[in-house]
């Protein structure tokens, strides 16, 4: 970068962006992220202690089932080293076809609500590795923010990768009112990652949304019964320990692999099934904690909200 000011941190020309020093881009770039994150009502940051264990599947129904509700959404794909967003949407586009405007980045676009922003999206091929260290990762979140045309949003969520590196850091200091919504599997070795999980939150003074038990039980398809394949109710027990909300357990549902592997999330499809009514409780749990004032649906319009009752809208229906 070209460094033409003499007067470098204190340059009075940063304002106008036409200072060449680091300290003056950064401060212009706070001052773009925060009139974009002005715009945007909630924050939520899915994340885990472990890899594996559901953080994209959520992120990803979570966002689309908020989008179907008539939301407006946007989904950050924040996991850098190991993208999954795009294959889970079967979002194609790449930003050489599409072009900026006025030097914003159009976000991919999924159905008329879902805005979506992977690093997939601005690479020549998507197979080649991620090899980046920290200040490049942080850039790059910053920039998903800055450079992206959100516009208005009801809910930004960010899919995080598993742990408390970089990433989740990043929009932990980037976004001051970012919730940590918490992803994890029943057994005893996925609830030591969590509490870890939940003490970066405190640690970085960011407000957990609440914890989700992901698959946890199985269905049997033929018979119905339930298996416990890694226990179940030790999500609810660490909420309880912590004092946090616990938004759901998720059952284990072969579908929800194919869904997710095949670019049709599962939310999108018709099935009637456990995962599909702990997913829609998940999405109601997380509009109570986060509620947005301008509901797109009329009869819930009409009438308070009130946390408490059944129907989530506050009437007596
Ligand atoms: N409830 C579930 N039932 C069955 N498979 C699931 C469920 N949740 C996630 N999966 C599958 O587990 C794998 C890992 O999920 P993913 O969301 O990618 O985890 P993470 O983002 O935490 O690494 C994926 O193949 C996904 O389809
Ligand atoms: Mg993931
Ligand atoms: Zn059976």
């Amino acid at each position: 970068m070209s460094n033409s000011c003499e007067s470098k941190g204190s340059c009075p020309s940063s304002k106008g962006g036409s200072c060449g020093t680091p300290d003056a881009a950064i401060a212009m770039q706070n001052m773009v992220i925060k009139s974009s994150l002005d715009k945007i009502k909630n924050k939520i940051l899915v994340m885990s202690g472990k890899g594996g264990v559901g953080k994209s599947t959520v992120s990803v129904n979570l966002a689309l089932g908020l989008a179907n509700k008539g939301y407006k959404v946007g989904l950050i794909d924040v996991d850098l080293h190991g993208p999954d967003i795009c294959r889970m949407l079967d979002l194609r586009q790449n930003l050489a076809e599409v072009g900026t405007n006025n030097g914003l980045i159009p976000p991919m676009q999924y159905g008329d609500n879902l805005k979506v922003i992977s690093l997939e999206y601005m690479m020549e091929n998507r197979d080649d590795p991620i090899i980046w260290r920290g200040p490049l990762k942080i850039q790059a979140i910053r920039q998903f923010i800055a450079d992206i045309e959100w516009g208005e949003l009801d809910y930004l969520v960010f899919d995080a990768p598993p742990g408390t590196g970089d990433e989740p850091l990043t929009v932990a200091n980037t976004i001051k009112d970012a919730q940590a919504l918490v992803v994890t599997t029943p057994q005893e070795v996925a609830l030591a990652d969590v509490r870890k999980s939940i003490n970066f939150c405190k640690h970085v003074k960011m407000k957990v949304l609440g914890l989700v038990e992901n698959m946890s039980g199985f269905v049997c398809p033929h018979c119905e019964g339930e298996v416990e394949i890694f226990k179940t109710g030790g999500g609810e027990k660490t909420a309880r320990d912590f004092a946090i909300r616990f938004l759901g357990r998720i059952p284990m549902d072969p579908k929800v692999v194919m869904a997710g592997d095949d670019g049709k999330p599962y939310l999108s499809s018709a099935a009637d099934s456990p995962a599909t009514k702990a997913f829609d409780n998940i999405i109601n749990q997380v509009f109570e904690a986060m509620p947005v004032a301008s509901m797109p649906m009329p009869e819930a319009a009409a009438c308070n909200l009130d946390l408490a009752s059944q129907c989530g809208c506050g009437c007596s229906k």
